[in-house]
């Protein structure tokens, strides 16, 4: 990809990004975007659209979507105001802090498979709780969308045929089994998809508001099904789920105002350290996609990857030290330990202050509406499909997200994310997570909404988008679209995605680097939205069959 001067942006394969003038959405799955397209339409706000959104994609997008899992709406107001609804599962009463070991101390799968793999789910409460403070349609209508949709069927998309096709989760648990296939054999598609169980869940939720889903028959349902098949969740961690309004961080980058995610999010905190490494250090001069670019780039998030390792976790259940992260001084003494010729070994580098894990889908999407209020959501039931587990008669799958705690505090877990005593399991804690909705702001205006799936990989490239825009000159469609590159410090690896030069690789590996460029390697799925010019530009990530759609 070649960026000239002016910010314009050619590449052989470059996609001209959405335009719309008022109001735009941007989801994983189009069917959801048109849902809440037609809320802005209706005259609903953007926390309006973004609730019956994610109700949608519960049903659209079933990989991640969820009634059954957790994440974080970021919403800034027109106004200025800005806050964070937490709404990540818990640990249940019944949880342990070895409570995934094997008799010799080793991590199992516990965590990741089966009914205790799952934490007391917060998207009913985080949606009811948006709704209440800053809704104003009414809920049943918000819920009336997903209702149709899982109700009446929608056709079977390519995507969703390859994945359903590939999940092999689902094909373990006998009532996923009889849902998502179709008598046994995959779904094609253009096939009809039809969720009735779904919809009777989702119906009720409607009628009878979010005590339906903690109280209610839905509550009662699910709390059965856990004590039959030897889950932690009861009715009683149902009944005490409650969603988190939180303060979001703030920073400043390059002229643009960001509003990012607060803890148990690692994200927000990332990406104001590594933007306060990068601020003042002219890497941008080497050129985009340039070896010493890169290596820049590769450095800062080397540095961040080493403190989230340690110092973060759930900030109700431990003292974070989010001041001294965020300390100016201390992102500079980081900044200066970057040789900006050779990689500094992940050895050198040690969690920074005087004296996780992650993996599977999740999903993104923005709303703009026409007053100027936007809103990011990330949510999840961690793996796809989470842990494949359907709960019977109720029609929508159980998150393994407690694979999110560290099993066993200082050892590396799965996808090599090493977490502190802080992320250790606890009755009633948040599992870290990597989620990262972040939003910019230029002159007080909203600028741009960012967010992205991908496990550990979320920060890294929600950051690296940031940077195409702010200082590449990328429109939105080309930011996502852009080749990425990711180093968490351990493994001490530098990830590089193909369409980075083979010339740029090999002065990489000169420098010291361990490159990973596997064929179709994939870095994070991003969405993103921007204002300018009195347009909003939508741009929905090449590597996700999502869209960009507004009015
Ligand atoms: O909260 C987290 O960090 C993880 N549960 C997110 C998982 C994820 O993004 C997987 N997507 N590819």
């Amino acid at each position: 990809m070649l960026v000239l001067a002016g910010g314009f942006c050619v590449s052989a394969n470059a996609r001209e990004p959405v335009r719309t003038r008022h109001a735009m959405v941007g989801t994983q799955e189009p069917l959801a975007a048109d849902v809440g397209v037609q809320v802005l339409k209706d005259g609903g706000n953007a926390v309006d659209a973004a609730i019956a959104v994610g109700f949608a994609l519960a049903v659209t997008h079933p990989y991640a979507g969820n009634l059954g899992g957790g994440g974080f709406m970021l919403i800034r107001f027109a106004d200025g105001r800005s806050t964070f609804i937490d709404f990540r599962e818990r640990a249940p009463a019944k949880a342990s802090r070895n409570m995934y070991l094997d008799a010799s101390g080793e991590p199992t799968r516990d965590s990741l498979d089966g009914w205790r793999s799952a934490g007391v789910p917060g998207t009913v409460r985080g949606f009811e709780l948006a709704h209440r403070k800053y809704g104003s349609r009414k809920w049943a209508d918000l819920v009336g969308p997903a209702i149709d949709l899982a109700e009446r069927g929608f056709p079977v998309s390519y995507a969703l045929a390859e994945s359903l096709k590939s999940a092999r989760n689902l094909s373990q648990d006998p009532e996923s089994k009889r849902i998502f296939q179709k008598n046994g054999a995959y779904f094609a598609p253009g096939d009809t998809f039809i969720q009735p169980e779904l919809a009777r869940t989702l119906h009720r939720i409607a009628q009878n508001g979010v005590n339906e889903f903690y109280e209610g028959e839905t509550a009662q349902k699910l709390a059965e099904a856990m004590a039959r098949k030897g889950g932690l969740i009861t009715l009683s961690d149902l009944k005490d789920y409650a969603a988190v309004e939180r303060a979001p961080l703030t920073g400043s980058y390059h002229g643009y105002g960001i509003v990012a995610a607060p803890p148990p999010s690692s994200g927000g905190i990332g990406i104001l350290q590594m933007l306060g490494m990068l601020d003042g250090s002219g890497y941008q001069k080497s050129g985009f996609g340039s070896a010493a670019e890169i290596e820049y780039v590769a450095e800062v998030m080397r540095r961040y990857y080493a403190d989230r390792s340690q110092y973060l976790g759930d900030p109700d259940f431990g003292k974070l030290r989010l001041t001294s992260l965020l300390d100016p001084a201390y992102i500079k003494r980081r900044r200066d330990s970057i040789d900006p010729n050779r990689a500094t070994p992940s050895t050198q580098i040690l969690p920074g202050l005087p004296a996780a894990r992650d993996g599977g889908e999740t999903t993104h999407y923005n709303v703009v509406d026409a007053q100027g209020n936007a809103v990011a959501v990330t949510y999840t039931l961690n793996e796809g499909y989470g842990n494949g587990i359907t709960v019977p008669g109720l029609g929508f799958l159980l998150n393994d997200e407690m694979d999110d705690f560290a099993s066993k505090p200082g050892s590396p877990n799965a996808f090599g994310l090493i977490q502190g005593e802080l992320n250790a399991i606890q009755p009633g804690k948040r599992p870290l997570s990597s989620m990262t909705p972040t939003i910019l702001t230029r002159d007080g205006k909203f600028f741009m909404a960012v967010g992205a799936p991908g496990g550990s990989r979320i920060i890294s490239a929600v950051l690296q988008v940031i940077l195409n825009v702010v200082d590449f000159g990328m429109n939105a469609q080309d930011a996502v679209d852009a080749p990425r590159i990711h180093h968490q410090w351990q493994p001490d690896k530098l990830y590089l995605e193909p369409g980075i030069s083979p010339d740029t690789i090999a002065l990489l590996k000169s420098r010291g680097y361990d490159v990973d460029h596997s064929p179709g390697l994939v870095l994070a799925r991003v969405e993103a939205i921007i204002s300018k010019g009195g347009w909003l530009e939508g741009g929905s990530d090449g590597r996700a069959s999502g869209k960009a759609a507004g009015y």
